[in-house]
């Protein structure tokens, strides 16, 4: 949600901190923030908007000599994205950042004395922590106790960084259901509430764990776990080239995702196909073939691309497949097949709702399996076996090529299940595996498509409503176009399985609904003509994206026609995520940082 940053050392500090920013405003972008701890002595710079905007306020200042510093960008949960709202958030002596909710901060504001300053949930740490380090006898470690007793008060979810002007030198941490690393490198610590920013300055970092806490300095890093004993800092690994990605002439960080797509295929197909069958190396030999069943969960796309799984699971492998929004599961008291599979699916591996649907399938007993395309990710660190997605980091808040990498994994998934149980036989499992090496040719942009996609977006830039429309693999697409659509050009769609539109929404229609039809040669034509037809005598605005001519449709995106129903898939979806492209670009909004969107929920 919001991205979190900090620095100790004797580099100049604003630029570090604004440069990690930079990496995480995915996260968020409503407001953005920076404390800096020089001789003793705070000083903090926020601006509302974007991170330009804090780039522009702080202007000429650097730091010189050494300093303790912490940064934020935010996405807001609790108050409007204001100034007075965005962190670091202070009192007398002290600063903080925060990741999360603090589920008990009302309760906190009538415990703590003093004037709060903004709506935040965030504010109380720092009013808490300098009240309970008032009570503190004096001594040297006077100021963690506090910073402990501080983190006992709070209920709920955390990442945080903390700095007072007594203890010079030092930054405060912790961590509870919200991601966040440190790194000790030759310039000094650095953190960070995902690795990005410290690629290619460290080489290893410290991936805490949910309840780990401590301070660090220039001296070391005192690291404790949750009972406060003396915690092992575990050490991975960072890449060494550097991952912040670069528009390439695109006019988009999404435009230019899209077009990855083929090389996302590629990336995630190699190594995983023989002549006849699927490899994947992730999963033990034997140990598909104990489950009885899958539950797959997830939010937003990755939903979506659960739910296409779920198609082809049950075809290929014949295994039940249920499907879960991880934010219903988690509250929902869901009864569990004791000897199924639980699959989580996340591009960034640290959605919240995702990360605790699958700690209570483990809590379960449940063997679990990660879809996730960041390595070292919480959810991929909490799982019992993680296939990677492969799809290269994403920046669009929208997302498209980790879709297609997932929609792709699940299909691997499905089609290596149905092998080693031997219920897919060897004709239909080698017209798997032809059409998975056709899918990179599916998803290549064709210019003509691009081009028409563009023209047409013109016409689509009104009316009351999308729907669209599909059966079969193509009700999961349209959800996920009608969700491409809404994020980034802020009109009202719907995705609708076609045969329900009779039940109710057709009411709908008239020529300013707008129809998208998916209607595929492979895959219940006729039954999808039908369902158009019945909305084109509603005299609604028909668009079909088909191989055909279709007479009743007012304007036709053609795709090319293929002889599984996977590759019209993935043309239909490339489809999709340009045709959101192109309206969004031209109503003029942000399309890679749309509003009130982020990259990555690490709240509720
Ligand atoms: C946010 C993003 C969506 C994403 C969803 C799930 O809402 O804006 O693009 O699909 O989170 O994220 P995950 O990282 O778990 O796939």
């Amino acid at each position: 949600m919001c991205g979190i940053v900090g620095y100790i050392g004797e580099q100049e500090a604003c630029g570090i901190l604004l440069n990690g920013l930079r990496e995480l405003e995915y996260r968020g972008y409503d407001s953005a923030g920076i404390a800096l701890l020089e001789e003793g002595r705070i000083t903090r710079f926020r601006a509302v908007g974007k991170l330009d905007n804090l780039v522009h306020r702080v202007g000429e200042y650097q730091t010189s000599g050494p300093v303790a510093a912490i940064g934020h960008t935010r996405w807001a949960t609790h108050g409007k994205p204001t100034e007075a709202n965005a962190h670091p958030h202070g009192l007398t002596h002290s600063q903080v950042v925060h990741n999360g909710i603090i589920e008990n901060y009302q309760a906190i504001r009538e415990q703590v004395p003093g004037d709060f300053l903004s709506q935040t949930d965030t504010e109380v740490i720092v009013h808490l922590f300098e009240s309970l380090l008032a009570e503190q006898p004096d001594g040297e470690d006077a100021v963690l106790k506090a910073f402990r007793a501080t983190l006992n008060a709070l209920h709920g979810a955390y990442a945080i960084l903390l700095v007072t002007e007594t203890r010079p030198g030092e930054v405060f941490f912790a961590r509870q259901g919200s991601p966040l690393q440190l790194a000790q490198a030759a310039d000094g610590v650095h953190f960070a509430s995902s690795d990005a920013p410290m690629v290619g300055v460290c080489d290893q970092a410290v991936y805490l764990e949910d309840g780990h806490w401590g301070v660090a300095s220039a001296e070391g890093i005192r690291l404790f776990d949750e009972q406060d004993q003396p915690a092992e800092p575990i050490t991975a690994p960072l890449l060494a080239t550097s991952t912040a990605a670069q528009k390439e002439g695109f006019r988009y960080f999404m435009e230019k995702e899209i077009y990855e797509q083929d090389a996302v295929v590629s990336d995630i197909l190699t190594g995983r196909l023989t002549e006849t069958g699927v490899r994947l190396d992730e999963l033990p030999d034997g140990w598909l073939e104990q489950f009885t069943s899958i539950t797959l969960c997830a939010c937003g796309t990755s939903y979506h691309a659960a739910l296409t799984g779920a198609y082809l699971l049950e075809r290929l492998a014949k295994v039940p497949a249920r499907v879960e929004i991880a934010s219903e599961f988690r509250y929902r008291e869901p009864v569990l097949d004791p000897t199924g599979l639980f699959v989580v699916i996340s591009q960034s591996g640290e959605t919240a709702d995702t990360f605790e649907a699958l700690k209570l399938a483990a809590a379960q007993g449940l063997d679990t399996l990660a879809l996730c395309n960041v390595d070292n990710s919480s959810i991929v660190r909490a799982a019992s076996h993680t296939v990677l997605l492969r799809a290269g980091i994403e920046k669009g808040v929208a997302s498209t090529k980790a879709f297609t990498a997932q929609v792709m994994a699940l299909w691997l998934l499905a089609v290596h299940w149905g092998q080693v149980k031997g219920v897919l036989d060897a004709d239909t499992g080698g017209r798997e595996i032809e059409a998975m090496r056709r899918v990179r040719e599916a998803v290549a942009i064709q210019p003509r498509v691009h081009d028409r996609l563009h023209r047409l977006s013109k016409r689509y830039l009104h009316g009351h409503g999308f729907f669209f429309i599909g059966r079969d693999l193509f009700y999961p697409l349209a959800l996920e176009g009608a969700l491409k659509l809404k994020e980034i050009s802020y009109l009202h769609a719907e995705g609708y399985p076609a045969g329900e539109m009779k039940h109710g929404p057709i009411a709908l229609a008239d020529a300013e609904l707008f129809t998208i039809a998916l209607m595929p040669r492979s895959r219940l034509y006729d039954k999808i003509k039908s369902n158009v037809e019945e909305l084109s005598a509603r005299d609604s605005t028909i668009i079909a994206i088909t191989t055909e001519y279709f007479e009743l449709a007012d304007d036709i995106i053609q795709i090319r026609a293929y002889d599984h129903p996977m590759l019209e898939f993935f043309e239909m979806m490339v489809v999709c995520q340009l045709l959101a492209l192109e309206i969004a670009i031209r109503l003029g909004n942000d399309v890679d940082m749309p509003r009130n969107l982020a990259k990555s929920v690490t709240v509720e």
